[in-house]
C-alpha cells in the first residue's frame, strides 16, 4: 500500500504522491499547532510522544496530549515505552476510544533525551533490537491499523544499525518507518545523514519517511533523492507552518511566495487563539500558556524589534496579554 493510503485510508491521492508530514515534537506539536500546519498544507500529523504507561495509569496530563481536531483527523499517535503488554494494551484502548480519529500508532525508538533512554525507552531500544521487535509485534497484534516506528541511524558512530533495525521493524510487522539521519549521541548536532536513509530505502520493502534537516524546498528535494516515500519536518516548522505550502509547491513544481512579516504575525495570533480555545480550555493547568512563549519567539525571529518583544513575551502573565503584545507589534511593522 502507498504511504498516503497507510496514513489516510480514504485518500484519493495518486500512488506517487509524496506526503509532507509534521514530526512529533514534545512541547511543540499540540492540537493548536498541528491544526495550523494542516491548514497550511501539511498532509499528516502525529501527536507528540505520549507515555504508554501514563495512559495505562490514567494520568490526566498525558491524556491532555491526546486531543485530535476534526481538521487533522485521522492523525497518528506516537507512544513511547518499553513494556510490550503496556504498549499493546494502551494502543488497543486508545484505538477503541478514538472512533476512527487515529489511523496510525507510531512507536518512538529515536528519542535521545537521557530521562527517556535512562528508562530503556526511545533510542535506547536501538541497542536492544530483540525487545524492539517484541514491542512492534505486540502493538501490531493489538490494533487493526498500521503501526510505524521512528528511529535514528544508530546509538553512536560505532553502532550504526539503521539498516538492520529497519529490516527488523519490517519483519516484526511495521507498515512503514521514519528514519532521522543522526545517531542518539549526536542529539541534534552535525548534519543529518541522507546516505543512510537511502541505504534503508534500498533494504526494505515498506515505505520509508525521510527526516532530518528539512528547512527549505531545496532540502526537501535533496531528501527525496534518497528514494524515501514521504518527508517529515520538525524544527523547520517551528514558527513557520508556511513551510508545508513551500514544500508542496516545490514537489508540485509550482511557484511559492514566502509570507510577509504581517502574514507571519497573523499566523502567530491565529495560533494563540486556537491554543486558548483548544488547549487552555481543556487543561487543568492555567500556566500551560507559557508554552506559547517559545512559539511567539519563533514566529518573530529576525523581525525588527523582535528582541525587545521577546523580553516582554517572557514576562507576560497570560495568553491574552501575549496576544495583545503580538497585535501591538504587528500594528507597528
Ligand atoms: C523540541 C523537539 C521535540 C521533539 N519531540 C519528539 C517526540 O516527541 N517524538 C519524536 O519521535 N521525536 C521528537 N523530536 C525529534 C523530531 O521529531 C525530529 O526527528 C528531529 O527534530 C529531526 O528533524 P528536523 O531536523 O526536521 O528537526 C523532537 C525534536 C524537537 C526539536
Amino acid at each position: 500500500m502507498t504511504l498516503i493510503n497507510l496514513l489516510k485510508p480514504n485518500s484519493e491521492c495518486a500512488s506517487d504522491y509524496v506526503p509532507v508530514i509534521l514530526a512529533p515534537m514534545a512541547g511543540v506539536t499540540d492540537i493548536a499547532f498541528r491544526s495550523l500546519c494542516v491548514s497550511m498544507g501539511c498532509d499528516f500529523t502525529f501527536t507528540e510522544m505520549v507515555s504508554a504507561k501514563g495512559i495505562h495509569y490514567n494520568n490526566a496530563k498525558t491524556r491532555e496530549l491526546l486531543q485530535i481536531s476534526d481538521q487533522e483527523s485521522p492523525c497518528g499517535v506516537q507512544l513511547f515505552g518499553h513494556e510490550c503488554d503496556i504498549l499493546a494494551e494502551t494502543a488497543k484502548r486508545l484505538y477503541d476510544a478514538a472512533q476512527g480519529e487515529i489511523s496510525v500508532f507510531d512507536i518512538n525508538m529515536g528519542c535521545p533525551a537521557p530521562k527517556i533512554t535512562g528508562n530503556g525507552d526511545g533510542s535506547s531500544l536501538m541497542r536492544n533490537p530483540k525487545l524492539a521487535s517484541e514491542i512492534i509485534s505486540a502493538v501490531v497484534n493489538a490494533v487493526p491499523i498500521p503501526v510505524s516506528v521512528k528511529f535514528r541511524m544508530g546509538w553512536d558512530d560505532n553502532s550504526i544499525n539503521a539498516v538492520q533495525f529497519a529490516q527488523m521493524a519490517e519483519s516484526s510487522g511495521a507498515s512503514f518507518i521514519t528514519v532521522h539521519g543522526r545517531t542518539r549521541m549526536q542529539m541534534y548536532a552535525g548534519n543529518a545523514n541522507r546516505e543512510i536513509i537511502a541505504e534503508v530505502v534500498r533494504s526494505v520493502s515498506i515505505p520509508v519517511i525521510g527526516n532530518g534537516d528539512i528547512f527549505s524546498a531545496k532540502d526537501a528535494l535533496d531528501m527525496l533523492k534518497t528514494g524515501c516515500s514521504g518527508l517529515m519536518v520538525a524544527r523547520g516548522a517551528q514558527g513557520n507552518p508556511f513551510i508545508f505550502s513551500e514544500l508542496r509547491a516545490a514537489l508540485d513544481g509550482s511557484d511559492y511566495t514566502p509570507p510577509t512579516n504581517s502574514e507571519r504575525l497573523d499566523a502567530a495570533i491565529k495560533h494563540i487563539d486556537s491554543f486558548m480555545e483548544n488547549v487552555m480550555r481543556q487543561s487543568r493547568n492555567p500556566a500551560v500558556f507559557v508554552e506559547l512563549r517559545k512559539h511567539a519567539a519563533w514566529y518573530t525571529k529576525g523581525m525588527q524589534g523582535a528582541t525587545e518583544l521577546r523580553r516582554k513575551v517572557n514576562t507576560c502573565a497570560s495568553s491574552d496579554e501575549l496576544k495583545h503584545l503580538l497585535e501591538e507589534f504587528k500594528s507597528r511593522i
